[in-house]
């Protein structure tokens, strides 16, 4: 397996960057729904980096569910439009306030998806809270009530992100050298 640093291009967001805006984004949350009680949704597996630290500075009570869909084939790196729903909420969201925690918006098709199949089951409130934002790409229009950060359209990995699912743990948001990149054979 390759040590990522023999295909790192750039890291565009360092650990530091990461943690501060974290912060920020957690106590802009406090403040939004001082009183209330939240439910985070975090989509698998992206997410979860961000929401086990975004939720250490949610002051609010607050609990949390997992969901997983998937938009990607196997190895493709372009959103299909079609997402399906592969792993389903424990709980019920009916007269809750719901934020959906997600790792990038990209064509913004899994995130639409999401909001879709959710609104049918009448959350008190949903809100959607992103560390990343692919703008530029942007296919359909998705409402995005907090962002961490807006990115350019290069394909990134780390903090949650994956490479052909591997290095979701470093601590980083770095960019890839495609040409010195190999996917794994396992
Ligand atoms: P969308 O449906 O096109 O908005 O795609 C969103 C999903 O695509 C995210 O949840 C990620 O899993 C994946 N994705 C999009 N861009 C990247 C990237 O640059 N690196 C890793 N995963 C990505
Ligand atoms: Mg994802």
């Amino acid at each position: 397996m390759q040590n990522y640093k023999e295909f790192l291009e750039e890291i565009i967001i360092s650990e530091n960057q990461l943690q501060k805006r974290i912060a920020e984004l957690g106590a802009e949350i406090s403040r939004d729904y001082k009183g209330e009680t939240l439910h985070l949704i975090c989509i698998l597996r992206g997410g979860v980096l961000f929401l086990a630290d975004l939720m250490r500075h949610i002051t609010v009570p607050n609990s949390i569910d997992f969901m997983a869909v998937s938009s990607y084939g196997a190895g493709a790196r372009q959103s299909s439009g079609k997402v399906r729903i592969t792993l389903d909420l424990q709980e019920d969201i009916r007269n809750r306030h719901v934020l959906l925690v997600e790792d990038i918006v990209d064509s913004g098709y899994t995130i639409a998806s999401v909001i879709d199949f959710l609104e049918t089951r009448h959350p008190k409130s949903l809100k959607v809270c992103t560390l990343l934002n692919k703008q530029e790409r942007r296919e359909i229009p998705v409402p995005i009530d907090y962002c961490g950060f807006v990115i350019p359209d290069k394909f990134v990995f780390g903090y949650g992100l994956d490479l052909d699912e591997l290095y979701r743990n470093l601590p980083f948001i770095g960019t890839v050298n495609t040409s010195r990149y190999t996917p794994p054979d396992h």
